[in-house]
């Protein structure tokens, strides 16, 4: 999490360069800063809060050659001044943005006696260049090899007025140059408009930026040589056109993202490369992600379980990092869901599969990313840029994505109908009862809490429905397999506890009824996603299909989720304390 930005060469307006750092405001908005150079001294200026908050700090007419920039999701430290980036050393010398996280910075404050004001493990590294009097590019790679944890780092020098340093270790970081100017940054995205192509830094590398010219070292200090390369993310996805939030558009574009899925699997050879023999090598097949991408997972084993009738199954990937290790199996297919491709927890669970050699499968939006970088297999999910914190279209594709991929191996006609299918369903993803959903939203918004349950699929979508609406409303919403309700959490159920029921599946019909009549009788209000009849305030889906029905679901509960975080006065896009992209463990 956290964002950097860069930029030098020819001066430029000061807020021109900040309005680039928007563009990563997904990764963390509690404070944002920036520190440049004129007639030789750092001018800085930090603001907590988003950058729009910031660019009002910012006196008109500045102008700088020269500039490091931070939008901030605060990990060490509270959100305040002092804690946000860039880091000034306290004699002036050094001004440090970092994404990540300095795992021995108490070591290395004690052990080099490095006074800090706030606290934050950036300052700490600010200190020690400062403090090791960090001249030239060999002496900063020395001092940044000590550092143990995770860094994308920008630095600037009070005596090196035309130099950048810069240093990568797990975060992502990417530099393009457009004649003799550059522009660095946490993701391509800031390139809009300025440049096609970027270098990216690899783990362990680190680069000069002077007299318009990079020059990339490796941890030892040897240059090495670099292609600048196209990224291939739409720029133009990054901005809102006319809706008000950016999860609104997202939702919006679900019918063109199913449909750009199916065109991609059918077109490329992104399929083809999985022969007869491919699945069969393997006993199981494990989905690990986080957030929304592990909820993607568990219904994507629950697919493999039922088209292909094969085991699968799902797991966090923070808690699959800390398995025993001699559990990774070669006979298991590992498959890392990522919406962005750069969370810290799944990069890591995917190093250990790696790391025993077992085959790794990666379903991600962002085919630059490190998650695609490290699988012996990618497979896009074709969602185009996702930019609000909360998982849309990218769910709806990873959805779609393994839909696809299961039917594939049933041949070509079964392939050719589940494809038909699924058009048909991004026909009909958006022609949900708006005034219905508003309505239910109305009612929602005053709850302190509600309870959404399911059975099987219906459970996971029950699931990911209540993540949305925690993440935008701030409504304290549990999701429960039906059948456990009556363990425990019926304690909670209170006259008018919002109870959401999900019963699109005719096996679990009648037992998912029979706990809704139990919270009911204890003065639950239902609210039913369901394609069949039923009795009751009932959100319709228009999808007989089992599988499918469970896509139709997920966007028309997004959608409530978007509608009571509106009528709370919460901007969607940017909920508090969280993040889209966490690049840290
Ligand atoms: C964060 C975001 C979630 C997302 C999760 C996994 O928590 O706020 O929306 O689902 O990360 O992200 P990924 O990019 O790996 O899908």
């Amino acid at each position: 999490m956290c964002g950097i930005t860069g930029y030098i060469g020819r001066e430029k307006q000061t807020k021109d360069i900040i309005k680039l750092l928007k563009k990563l405001e997904y990764r963390g908005y509690d404070s944002a800063g920036y520190a440049g150079f004129q007639n030789g001294k750092f001018l800085s200026q930090k603001s907590v809060g988003n950058i729009d908050k910031l660019l009002n700090k910012v006196p008109d007419n500045e102008v700088v050659s020269l500039m490091i920039s931070h939008t901030r999701w605060a990990t060490n430290g509270a959100s305040n001044e002092i804690n946000a980036h860039p880091h000034i050393s306290s004699r002036n010398k050094w001004a440090v943005v970092h994404n990540g996280i300095i795992e021995n910075c108490e070591e290395l404050k004690s052990k080099f006696n490095l006074k800090t004001k706030g606290e934050t493990d950036t300052e700490v590294f600010c200190e020690l260049l400062d403090k090791l009097n960090i001249k030239n590019i060999d002496e900063f790679i020395a001092a940044a090899n000590i550092l143990e944890g995770s860094f994308a780092i920008a630095a600037i020098c009070e005596g090196l007025p035309n130099t950048m340093f810069l240093a990568k270790e797990k975060s992502p970081l990417y530099v393009a140059e457009c004649g003799g100017d550059f522009i660095v940054a946490s993701d391509p995205i800031c390139f809009d408009g300025f440049s096609k192509n970027c270098y990216g830094l690899n783990d362990g590398e680190f680069a000069e930026i002077c007299g318009g010219k990079i020059v990339f070292y490796n941890r030892q200090k040897m240059v090495v040589s670099k292609q600048a390369v196209q990224m291939g993310c739409e720029y133009e996805s990054a901005n809102k056109q006319n809706f008000p939030h950016f999860m609104l558009k997202e939702i919006m574009e679900e019918k063109a993202a199913i449909l750009n899925q199916i065109s991609v699997y059918e077109s490329t050879k992104v399929l083809e490369r999985f022969d007869d023999k491919f699945l069969n090598q393997f006993d199981d097949i494990k989905f690990i992600g986080c957030g929304t991408a592990y909820h993607a997972g568990l219904m994507a084993a629950k697919f493999v379980n039922k088209i292909l009738n094969k085991p699968a199954s799902a797991e966090i990937a923070s808690e699959f990092i800390y398995n025993e290790p001699n559990f990774i199996n070669q006979k298991t297919l590992y498959f890392f869901i990522s919406q962005s491709g750069e969370t810290a927890d799944t990069i890591e669970a995917m190093k250990l599969v790696k790391k025993s050699t077992a085959v790794s499968v990666a379903l991600t939006n962002v085919l630059y990313s490190t998650v695609s970088k490290l699988a012996d297999f990618v497979l896009p999910v074709a969602a185009a840029v996702e930019i609000a914190v909360a998982s849309t279209k990218a769910y709806v594709c990873m959805l779609s994505a393994t839909y696809l991929f299961c039917n594939y191996f049933l041949g070509k006609n079964k392939f050719e109908i589940a494809k038909t299918k699924l058009r048909a369903v991004a026909q009909k993803i958006l022609n949900f009862n708006t005034e219905q959903i508003d309505s239910i939203a109305a009612k929602l918004k005053d709850k302190n809490m509600a309870v959404f349950i399911g059975k099987d699929m219906d459970y996971i979508s029950a699931k990911e429905a209540a993540l949305k609406l925690k993440e935008v409303s701030y409504i304290n919403a549990t999701a429960y397999p039906s059948g456990e309700l009556k363990h425990g959490f019926l304690a909670m159920v209170e006259n008018g506890t919002p109870l959401f029921v999900f019963l699109n599946q005719n096996k679990i019909l009648s037992k998912t009824l029979s706990s809704k009549n139990e919270a009911e009788s204890r003065g639950a209000k239902s609210i039913i996603y369901s394609n069949k009849t039923i009795d009751g305030e009932v959100i319709f889906v228009d999808e007989e299909d089992e599988i499918l029905s469970q896509i139709l679901v997920a966007s028309q509960a997004q959608y409530l989720a978007y509608r009571v975080s509106i009528l709370k006065n919460i901007n969607p896009d940017q909920p508090r304390n969280l993040a889209k992209s966490v690049t840290v463990e």
